[in-house]
């Protein structure tokens, strides 16, 4: 074993003043989860509960095993947007006799469960997971439909909801819809495609057109329960494979249907695992408030590994990023973590290798970043370093093996994505509230808006306004800066979720596990061109 010493102080001043900033940071996530929780507030929860219904994580919480965790998902969905934090829609991981599926509830107490643009992009990502990981999904369904003042919004991409339920099925993979009130019109497709339809007595609704939009269309008089009542379908037309009396009769029932999937995972449990040797609790501590004073990932690394056991891989060339094997919860990891901030042409050669190792010896990756992107100025330039660069963007693009990324710090630029930002599709992508990600950072990109500004101007032959300049840079710096933090990232869906530093093994646990639903191989050619 190669554990790894630590020199953290847990008594040093930096340390408690890191962990203070990060303790402020929690507690404004915290106030924001809450809303999400909040759902559509105190009127619309009462009334919900006056009809005898259960809320939309009540229902989650009857459907998983008792005791198990459920690791939600974009729980900040629509942040900083004008609809509903959350995006009245729940989603997540949890397991059901004994099987890790992914469930996603509709939230009925936030416009009546609707979809908006930030819904149907939760939706979305929830089925992307559930396809990689080979994880059965469930859907809890009381939904509105589309929220019709957004509709130009969802309506066409929306159709992704359907066409993804019937390729899971096509793909083996079970999908469930337990039916808890509306789901017309488009809705009516979520139990229309799925493998298995429970529906509840009196409540739901499943219907093309409800009786109004029946009777326009041909004048046929109609009520709710002739058109789509649970009893019609489990009777008459069959869509319902189930009929539940109440709600918890419904999850029960899908409980079973779980049971009986005879849904298997690829790899067997990797058994117990020790935990690291240094407390989670120093986890607060170690980002600085201000990024830019650079941190020992490998005091992030021995906190969140099996036994703090990390063998680390080239030590001595390209330090700025700290590549290694470990374990985590059991599972072999390899890990890439950003040592220094800045990327040079040496840490892109070394982790476009360690990529292909991984890749040779089917081993995940989990990516740490903490970086101000590639390094730029002629002697870099002259050194290759757009070429190097783009052997680990390459390395990372072609890469088979499970990828899993934690923003703790920054996370700028061309160096975003050769950490595997969202766009390089991990498994699973979380921020520390510590986090900040944009093209560059906020002074950086204000300083060259004026540079280039004021260029423009000496081309024009124009005066330049040195104090307009000033107000620009600062109102420019704000904007950035606002747009570069983790719940506002989070509300647009670039994460599955800002976590408390000190949840991280547990997280990254949770998701190794639901990984290892699917079988995965490393690529052991089909890169693309490495330039040398
Ligand atoms: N888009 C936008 N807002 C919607 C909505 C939708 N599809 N469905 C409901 N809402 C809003 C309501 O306007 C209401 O807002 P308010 O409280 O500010 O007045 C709030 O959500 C709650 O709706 P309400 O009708 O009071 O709740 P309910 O629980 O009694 O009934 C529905 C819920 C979904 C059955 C009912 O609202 C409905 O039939 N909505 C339209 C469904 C539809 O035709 N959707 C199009 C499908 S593609």
């Amino acid at each position: 074993m190669t554990v790894l010493a630590s020199s953290l102080d847990p008594t040093s001043p930096e340390l408690a003043a890191n962990r203070e900033a990060m303790l402020t940071k929690l507690a404004e996530l915290d106030a924001e989860h809450a809303k999400a929780l909040a759902g559509g507030g105190p009127k619309y929860v009462e009334r919900h509960r006056k009809r005898g219904k259960l809320l939309a994580r009540e229902r989650v919480e009857l459907l998983l095993d008792p005791d198990t965790p459920f690791l939600e998902l974009s729980p900040l969905a629509a942040w900083g947007s004008d609809y509903t934090v959350g995006a009245s829609l729940v989603t997540g991981i949890g397991v059901v006799e004994g099987v890790e599926c992914l469930i996603t509830a509709n939230d009925p107490t936030v416009r009546g469960g609707a979809s908006n643009p930030w819904s149907l992009k939760k939706a979305l990502r929830a089925n992307d997971i559930a396809l990689a990981n080979r994880l059965p999904v469930i859907n809890l369904v009381e939904s509105g439909g589309a929220d019709l003042p957004s509709q130009k919004e969802i309506f066409i991409p929306g159709g992704a909801i359907f066409r993804d339920l019937t390729r899971l099925s096509a793909a083996g993979i079970p999908t469930v819809a337990v039916v808890f009130g509306n789901s017309t019109a488009g809705g009516a497709y979520v139990p229309g495609m799925s493998d298995h339809v429970i529906m509840v007595k009196e409540r739901a609704k499943v219907f093309l057109g409800g009786p109004p939009l029946v009777k326009m269309a041909t004048g046929e008089e109609s009520d709710d329960e002739s058109l789509g009542g649970a009893e019609m379908h489990a009777r008459v037309s069959g869509l319902a494979d189930y009929f539940a009396v109440d709600e918890r009769d419904a999850l029960r029932q899908a409980r079973r249907v779980v049971a009986r999937l005879n849904h298997r995972k690829a790899y067997g449990d990797p058994g117990p695992a020790q935990p690291p040797k240094y407390a989670a609790d120093e986890l607060l501590g170690i980002v600085p408030g201000d990024l830019r004073t650079p941190f020992d990932p490998r005091e992030v690394i021995a906190r969140i590994v099996d036994a703090s056991d990390f063998d680390e891989f080239k030590p001595l060339y390209g330090t700025s990023l700290a590549t290694g094997w470990a374990a985590l919860h059991g599972y072999p990891v390899g890990v890439l973590a950003n040592a220094q901030g800045v990327l040079f042409s040496e840490e892109s050669q070394k982790a476009a290798q360690f990529i292909q190792l991984a890749n040779q010896r089917d081993i995940p990756l989990l990516f740490l970043h903490n970086t101000t992107g590639y390094m730029v100025g002629s002697q870099y330039e002259q050194g290759g370093i757009i070429k190097h660069g783009a052997m680990m963007i390459n390395a990372v693009s072609n890469s088979r093996v499970p990828h899993l990324s934690v923003l703790m710090g920054a996370s700028y630029g061309a160096g975003h994505y050769g950490m595997c930002g969202r766009a390089y599709d991990p498994r699973f992508l979380f921020a520390w509230p510590s986090a900040k990600s944009a093209v560059m950072g906020p002074q950086q990109l204000a300083g060259v808006l004026s540079i280039v500004a004021r260029q423009s101007a000496a081309a024009k032959g124009q005066p330049y306004d040195e104090e307009g300049d000033a107000a620009l840079r600062a109102m420019v710096e704000q904007q950035i800066e606002s747009e570069s933090l983790p719940m506002f990232l989070s509300g647009r869906l670039y994460d599955d979720g800002v976590i408390d530093p000190r949840d991280t093994r547990t997280v990254l646990g949770m998701c190794l596990s639901a990984i290892h639903t699917a079988p995965y191989e490393g690529a052991r050619g089909g890169f693309g061109v490495f330039r040398m």
